[in-house]
């Protein structure tokens, strides 16, 4: 079998790809509602919520969309999640490679990057950054959502927590959006989450290790 340009790179399955748009979707809701709860001055925005105890009820909905989310598709799922899990947990010199030059490709810089696999080593940190992110947040919500099962220290720390939490993963998700949508040829990315899978340009030019693996393991070859 000779390879096309018209050849598809299967990426994301269906669980994931409707966890990535729930998850998104909520988190933009627990921001909106977290910030009209923390800045007196954006109370007003919690008119649009019906009131502050509105706000207060759609903020607990949203979180348990944006917790329970990621564990369903975990179940639905496991082969996925191993798979990131395996790449998270296993760095390779190109992976590095990457790391050093972001800020050429961030700043569009010219620059040489090494093939990089299923995730590149930017993708591999901003796993960490968001995985971390959202396990602290849902860990210290939990907590001051239930504080009378729980020791009262516990509790004190977890409220300042939640609030530093809050703006440092949405520096990262703000970054995240950014290279995924908007950086210059990232944008078709959003193949993969709407679709499941990405062009063969945007595979081998982003991924161009795993393009090569996808294509010996579907038996396609060069022409
Ligand atoms: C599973 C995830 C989450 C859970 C369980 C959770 C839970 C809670 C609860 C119970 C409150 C107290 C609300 C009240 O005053 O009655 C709260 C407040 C707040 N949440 Fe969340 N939340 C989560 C995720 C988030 C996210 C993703 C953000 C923002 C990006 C966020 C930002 C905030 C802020 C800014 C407050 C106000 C804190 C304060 O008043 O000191 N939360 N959250």
């Amino acid at each position: 079998m000779a390879y096309s340009d018209n050849d598809r790179f299967p990426r994301f399955g269906k669980a994931a790809r409707v966890v990535h748009l729930t998850h998104l979707v909520s988190f933009f809701v627990l921001f909106l509602t977290g910030m009209s709860l923390y800045f007196n001055f954006l109370s007003p925005l919690n008119l649009i919520f019906g009131g502050a105890n509105a706000a207060k009820l759609i903020h607990r909905i949203a979180a348990l969309v944006f917790f329970f989310g990621p564990v369903l598709a975990i179940i639905l799922n496991p082969k996925g999640f191993a798979l990131v899990l395996y790449q998270i947990t296993h760095w390779r010199k190109e992976d590095f490679h990457f790391i050093a030059r972001f800020f050429h490709k961030f700043f569009g810089q010219p620059h040489d990057v090494a093939p990089q696999g299923y995730l590149n080593g930017g993708q591999k940190l901003n796993t960490y950054l968001l995985g971390f992110g959202c396990l602290g947040l849902a860990f210290t919500g939990f907590v001051i959502w239930f504080p009378e099962y729980l020791p009262n220290w516990l509790v004190l720390w977890c409220y300042p927590l939640h609030s530093l939490l809050a703006p440092c993963l949405t520096a990262v998700v703000l970054g995240h959006a950014y290279l995924g949508s908007f950086h210059p040829g990232s944008g078709a990315s959003w193949e993969a989450i709407w679709g499941g899978s990405l062009s063969r340009a945007f595979a081998e030019h982003h991924h161009a290790q795993w393009a090569q693996e996808v294509d010996i393991k579907l038996g396609r070859v060069k022409r």
